[in-house]
């Protein structure tokens, strides 16, 4: 084992410095974290999910204890298991290393590694937190919350990987983890410092945010810095709103995050598969296959994401954006969502009502989808595609 791990860490070393020295501009030239690179026109989320029983799901359900009671889907009497046997297979991308948790530890020797979100992204969290965790001896690692943050210490690799709860990002009067009072939500449109200042001196960032922008309504919006929320506040369509506050995110990263050092990942919007009566998730056990995939996310809102953070930003941002491009393969797992078979707020699906109406079309049961999420989160930040590079 040694062995191997000795020469990948050999073999960033150079990159590493290269990424170190950095260019005129600040750019690095090699991204920080990369040990090598997918092939060029790779894009990890563009694929096919193939049944696989002997190698997935990669971790039990019982097995891992940092999942909750809102996820664990056996536990809460879920009938059926096939949709933890199905693995991602990008296409167009070789043989792309597997995900091999001891090489990410030692990856992550002396670094803090933070997701900041919603509810999805603190899925993918604890996904990786289970994904890890067996490689690390149960005595040299811990795990605690305290209110937005969370953090999982990893004490032998002297490394931390956090989550910090912030489901638009920026400031709102719904950011309390429980009560969310979504009716009269206004969101502060000035700099992010309630929030960010946890953020700061992060070495792997990894954010979400698009559910809370979905609910259908035009969105309040606090201008200036002022604290009385009664003031100045306008309304806009979620879509202006969206893109104003990733716009403050982006200003964010590019004055506060060294690219030589950090490497910044946004992972895309993860689809619901439809909500209330029609909910088309409700006892489905298979995905969708091939091109009869519908549509679940809104498109405007990924054009957005795209604008702001994609492509186009990467030539000329300080900070190149890792997209981790989630949105089509899960919009594929109609079957793999929590439906009745979880406990939210004290309310068991197995022990209370299980129709189709109380479905749960949004969040994922783990082992899951999530545990791909973190395959293209690996790819991306070990191995990243000359378009991620691009300088
Ligand atoms: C993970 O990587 C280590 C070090 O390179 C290697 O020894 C080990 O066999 C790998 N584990 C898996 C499951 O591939
Ligand atoms: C992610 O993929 C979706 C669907 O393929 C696409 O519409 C969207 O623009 C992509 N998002 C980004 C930020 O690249």
């Amino acid at each position: 084992m040694a062995k191997t791990l000795l020469a990948i860490l050999a073999l960033a070393a150079p990159f590493l410095l290269a990424a170190a020295q950095g260019e005129g501009g600040g750019r690095p030239e090699r991204l920080p974290f990369a040990v090598g690179a997918s092939p060029e026109g790779c894009d990890v989320g563009v694929g096919e999910w193939v049944r696989d029983e002997a190698a997935r799901p990669l971790y039990e359900e019982a097995s891992c204890p940092y999942i909750p009671q809102e996820l664990t889907c056996q536990a809460h009497g879920r009938p059926d298991a096939a949709y933890q046997n199905w693995r991602w297979q990008p296409r167009g991308c070789g043989e792309l290393p597997s995900f091999n948790a001891t090489v990410m530890l030692e990856m992550l020797r002396g670094k803090r590694m933070l997701f900041v979100g919603d509810s999805l992204n603190r899925g993918q969290y604890v996904s990786l937190l289970c994904l890890l965790h067996r490689a690390i001896p149960e005595g040299s690692r811990s795990f605690e919350t305290i209110d937005a943050l969370s953090i999982f210490r990893a004490k032998d690799y002297d490394a931390t990987i956090e989550f910090y709860w912030a489901p638009l990002l920026a400031e709102s009067n719904s950011d309390a983890a429980v009560e969310h009072r979504l009716e009269e939500r206004v969101i502060r449109g000035a700099p992010m410092d309630r929030h960010s200042r946890f953020w700061k001196g992060a070495d792997v960032l990894v954010f979400n945010s698009y559910l809370w922008w979905t609910t259908g309504t035009k969105i309040q919006i606090l201008r200036g810095a002022d604290n009385d929320m009664s003031k100045d506040i306008v309304e806009m369509p979620a879509e202006e709103a969206y893109r104003l506050v990733l716009h403050q995110v982006a200003n964010w990263l590019d004055a506060n995050v060294d690219p030589s050092k950090s490497r910044v990942l946004f992972v895309t919007a993860s689809p619901t598969h439809g909500g209330g009566k029609g909910n088309d998730c409700y006892g489905q056990k298979t995905p969708i296959t091939g091109d009869e995939h519908a549509s679940y996310t809104s498109r405007a809102m990924l054009k957005v994401a795209d604008e702001v953070l994609g492509g186009s930003r990467s030539r000329r941002a300080v900070v190149p954006v890792g997209v981790v491009n989630v949105t089509r393969m899960s919009e594929y797992r109609r079957d793999a969502h929590t439906q009745v078979y979880r406990e939210q707020w004290g309310k068991t699906g197995v022990a209370g009502k299980q129709e189709q109406s109380d479905a749960d079309c949004t969040h994922w049961c783990l082992p899951g989808v999530p545990d791909a999420w973190n395959e293209l989160l690996y790819w991306k930040l070990f191995f990243p595609a000359a378009d991620d590079q691009a300088l």
